[in-house]
């Protein structure tokens, strides 16, 4: 059984995963009021239940108002700018972000926020916007622990779990982390598949054999579709967004004093798919720029295959 707040919810920021996650918190039965920069996005919303409302200070009167937008900027522009959501007299309750971005970012927000009376908990995800569609979200926070308790049948509502890491910033550190690891590991689930599929293994059966092996995970399974048929124009993140997570990964390595040089290495080679141009693409285009490296031509093996999140 679902557990409803009551309470009036507000969402700004319904790309990939905003989309996915506020549909998950109106089918869960939470009335939600949605604001998007580009207003098209937010109109297949309604036949789930969201209100649709013009401005973001229409938001203000709501309880809990999620972010879920691009980058620390944006997430500073559509609370502090110009017809910011709290740049009014009226201010919402608590302000839930889940955007992916740098802890010194969020420690601003919070204390702007704060100051203001409004309280603020960082819930960055673990899953894409399919993931999230599936209910296969984690979601994690950080902030004072009394105000997740309160937002928990919320999160609990977009995810199968969800766990409070503590204190501030905390959960920015975590996303961090956890984003690194994900940008190593398709940089190097690109060179082994390439260096498989040169040496003659075709690519399916080699990542259906990594799937099966101790290495196996969610990540390499959903990513295989992909890497075997080449859809890269099924966007689930792009190449930009994981170079903004590289960069905070780096940037919190130096201010930890924490040697990362895989994420180093990482960091260059997805820098080089993003000056090659790779803009409104899948991330994943990374296996056909390291098998281009490799003087290797690659081409769809229109293989049927699940991506393990049928729900
Ligand atoms: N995609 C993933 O797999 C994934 C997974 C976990 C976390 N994340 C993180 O989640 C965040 C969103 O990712 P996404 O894939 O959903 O990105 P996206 O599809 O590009 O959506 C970005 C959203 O932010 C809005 N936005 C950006 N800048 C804005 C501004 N200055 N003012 C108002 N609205 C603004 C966009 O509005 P418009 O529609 O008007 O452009 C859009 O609604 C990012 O921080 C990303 O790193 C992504």
């Amino acid at each position: 059984m679902t557990l409803t707040t009551g309470k009036q919810i507000g969402w700004i920021g319904l790309g990939r995963m905003g989309e996915a996650m506020s549909k998950r918190l109106l089918k869960a039965g939470h009335k939600v009021s949605v604001w998007n920069r580009t207003a098209s996005k937010a109109a297949p919303l309604v036949e789930y239940g969201a209100t649709i409302v013009g401005t973001k200070q229409d938001l203000a009167h709501c309880d809990f108002v999620f972010t879920m937008v691009s980058t620390t900027n944006d997430l500073k522009e559509v609370l502090f700018g110009e017809g910011g959501l709290v740049a009014g007299s009226v201010k919402p309750k608590v302000v839930i972000d889940s955007s992916s971005i740098s802890q010194e970012g969020s420690a601003e927000v919070r204390q702007r926020l704060e100051a203001m009376g409004v309280g603020y908990l960082c819930s960055p995800v673990s899953g894409n916007a399919k993931v999230a569609k599936a209910g296969k979200l984690l979601q994690v926070a950080s902030g004072p622990k009394a105000l997740y308790t309160e937002i928990e049948p919320c999160l609990q509502a977009m995810a199968r779990k969800v766990m409070w890491v503590g204190e501030g910033e905390l959960a920015r550190i975590w996303k961090i982390a956890h984003n690194t690891m994900f940008g190593v590991v398709i940089q190097n689930l690109c060179e082994i598949t390439v260096l498989a599929e040169k040496a003659g293994i075709p690519r399916h059966i080699f990542l259906e054999s990594i799937n099966d092996s101790v290495l196996g995970s969610m990540y390499t399974r959903y990513k295989t579709p992909t890497l075997t048929n080449l859809t890269f124009d099924q966007v689930t993140f792009t190449p930009k967004l994981l170079l903004k997570d590289m960069d905070l990964g780096l940037a919190a390595a130096r201010a930890y004093g924490v040697a990362m040089p895989a994420a180093a290495a990482t960091r260059e080679s997805v820098s080089r798919m993003v000056g090659r141009g790779h803009d409104d693409i899948d991330f994943a285009v990374l296996l056909q720029e390291t098998a281009a490296d490799a003087g290797l031509v690659l081409t769809s093996e229109n293989v049927k295959m699940s991506d393990g999140l049928e729900s």
